[in-house]
């Protein structure tokens, strides 16, 4: 299993635990700091992470039996692109699973989420963590101007994706998305 823009692993460390467990976990994230960080101590599994751009995936066709990404194609420079890496390194028959953060559309939730998320969050941030560089406003201003839901599923049936569904959590604040690459007319 692939874990894209893995950060310090925590999806990863996740992924372990599945049953079966998988027989090789790879993360890619292009910041070395955030992979430096990843600790895997107590995981049995075989864990590779990657230094590599989500875009230009240093792996080879069909190769994944399912790629995961939590909380990265946001920050896509190129988010087509990024999805058709996925869709490239997954195998037919293979899954896609995406959790991405999402303005919920009810009304109430939606003021919540921006006086929350938008001017909580970063003055919360500046005062216990001193973020001078801004992550949480940066945090906000993504979340704000990402596309809706239902444009990034039409996204991952564009890129190929087969039998595309998204459910919201956390009040509409969180979107779940998944697909499944068609196999091939060979099985
Ligand atoms: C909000 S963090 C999420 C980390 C982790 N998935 C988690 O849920 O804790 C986003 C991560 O995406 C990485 N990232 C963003 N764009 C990327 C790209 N094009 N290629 C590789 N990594 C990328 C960042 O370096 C960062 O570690």
């Amino acid at each position: 299993m692939l874990d894209i823009c893995c950060g310090t692993g925590d999806m990863l460390r996740a992924l372990a635990q599945a049953t079966p467990p998988p027989a090789l976990l790879v993360g890619v994230d292009f910041a070395g700091q955030m992979l430096a960080r990843a600790n895997f101590a107590a995981v049995r599994v075989p864990v590779h992470v990657i230094r590599a751009d989500a875009l230009r995936l240093p792996l080879a066709d069909d190769t994944v039996d399912a790629v995961t990404c939590a909380f990265g194609v946001r920050n896509f420079a190129d988010v087509p692109r990024g999805l058709a890496e996925m869709h490239r390194v997954t195998r037919p028959g293979g899954r896609v699973v995406i959790l991405e953060f999402a303005l919920p559309e009810h009304p109430v939730w939606r003021v919540f989420h921006r006086l929350y998320v938008g001017r909580f969050l970063p003055l919360l941030a500046a005062m216990v963590n001193r973020d001078r560089i801004g992550a949480y406003r940066y945090l906000a201003r993504s979340i704000r101007m990402f596309e809706p839901a239902r444009e990034l599923a039409r996204r991952l049936e564009a890129a190929g994706f087969r039998q595309v569904t998204w459910r919201t959590m956390n009040f509409g604040g969180v979107v779940l998305y998944r697909g499944v690459k068609p196999p091939t007319d060979a099985g």
